[in-house]
């Protein structure tokens, strides 16, 4: 199948990996309301189609914290990208700088920063979790400084892991009960050549970033204990004070969803926020992305970079966001389908569909310059 959508790469993603991973990636938490909301709620949005109006050249770039991106799209923090190709996460910043967009890696990546880093020689965004060991947190963020990183996007919406039950069917959760070590060799037998290229050629597939606390050599399954143990649900907005002693670059904070929320972290001084509910995978039945964004765009937008995601599947997407009040998107799924579809030429092919997807969406609503895409462009009838 030669990928043309989002959906098409999803269809090869699902054929290449075990299953286990695939529904990883793929699902959401309890009903997955929220997940099928992000999508849905996109579509409804509908732009003004405006004619006769000179697009013969149209201007996709933007910039992020003072960095320029070739277009409003950044590569979201996603976890365990290295599994889904070979060093999967080097391979997809390696993407992102050759189109020009921001990578961002998970504090749950397989490579670690350093290797990132190396691989691209351009600033990543870091993400973190802010776990109990608070000396680790800081070692982490001045391994983020060292590397380069340029932004830290600090995810906030998940004290504790959404309750997904894909990851429990598919034996990904409960790493060792008999049970689910079965259903993964099942999953595993059923694809050797994920087995052969990333199972047995793309080690180490320690969590590069946690691996010293998670322990070294540990199996990749035990970082679920490892969450559970270590993550903080005690954090509060006075944390922020903790991260920022250390850390004096832009600081993003993800997974903001409520207009409140978002006025106490521009008072906490985030240069910006990441509108978000963690793509489906934390509070089921709560708001989509996109249908929160007007209101939070309405109370901060002004006063801090407003970014989203969470359902983006396509540049026009990205065009209804920015419309709806964002700077730009981060795309999660769509890069991480990619990159297990096709590597790194997968994630670059897709990015450079979206790069496509926007300039013909700026044409056909004639409006030649994304910077200026805004209310106006919104057919609220
Ligand atoms: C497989 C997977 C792993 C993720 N891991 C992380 C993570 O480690 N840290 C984080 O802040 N967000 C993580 N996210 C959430 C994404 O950063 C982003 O918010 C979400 O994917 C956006 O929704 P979309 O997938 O519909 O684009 C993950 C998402 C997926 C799909």
């Amino acid at each position: 199948m030669i990928p043309a959508d989002i959906g098409d790469y999803r269809e090869l993603a699902r054929r290449r990996l075990p299953r286990f991973l695939f529904d990883y990636i793929d699902g959401g938490s309890v009903s997955e309301a929220t997940l099928k909301a992000n999508t849905s709620d996109f579509a409804r949005v509908k732009l003004r189609q405006r004619v006769l109006r000179d697009v013969s050249e149209v201007k996709l770039s933007t910039s992020f914290f003072g960095q320029a991106a070739s277009m409003p799209v950044a590569l979201a923090p996603v976890g365990l990208s290295g599994l889904y190709a070979r060093r999967g996460e080097a391979q997809a910043a390696r993407a992102a700088a050759k189109a020009g967009v921001p990578f961002s890696l998970s504090s749950l990546g397989v490579c670690s920063m350093e290797e990132v880093s190396a691989a691209t020689g351009e600033p990543i965004w870091f993400q973190l979790y802010v776990i109990k060991d608070r000396g680790f947190n800081r070692a982490m963020i001045e391994r983020a400084k060292a590397s380069g990183a340029s932004a830290l996007l600090f995810t906030v919406d998940l004290p504790v892991a959404g309750s997904r039950y894909a990851d429990i069917r598919s034996g990904l959760a409960n790493p060792h009960a008999w049970t689910a070590r079965f259903e993964r060799w099942k999953a595993l037998a059923s694809r050797p050549g994920w087995v052969w290229d990333v199972g047995v050629n793309g080690r180490p597939h320690d969590l590069g970033n946690v691996a010293e606390a998670v322990g070294p050599g540990a199996s990749t399954f035990a970082f679920w204990d490892w969450v559970g143990r270590n993550f903080d649900a005690s954090i509060t907005w006075k944390d922020i004070d903790f991260i920022r002693e250390t850390w004096d670059g832009p600081l993003v904070i993800k997974g903001v969803l409520d207009p409140e929320d978002a006025r106490t972290a521009v008072s906490a001084g985030a240069e910006g926020i990441v509108v978000s509910n963690h793509g489906g995978r934390q509070l089921d039945g709560c708001s989509s992305s996109i249908a929160a964004l007007p209101r939070i765009a309405e109370a901060v937008g002004g006063k801090t970079t407003v970014l989203l995601d969470g359902g983006v599947r396509s540049g026009l997407d990205v065009v209804r966001a920015v419309a709806s009040g964002a700077k730009g998107v981060l795309i999660g799924r769509a890069w991480a389908y990619a990159l297990a579809a096709r590597g790194g030429a997968g994630v670059s092919t897709m990015l450079e569909t979206f790069r496509k997807e926007i300039s013909t969406t700026l044409k056909l609503i004639g409006q030649p310059d994304i910077g200026k895409v805004g209310r106006d462009d919104l057919d609220l009838s």
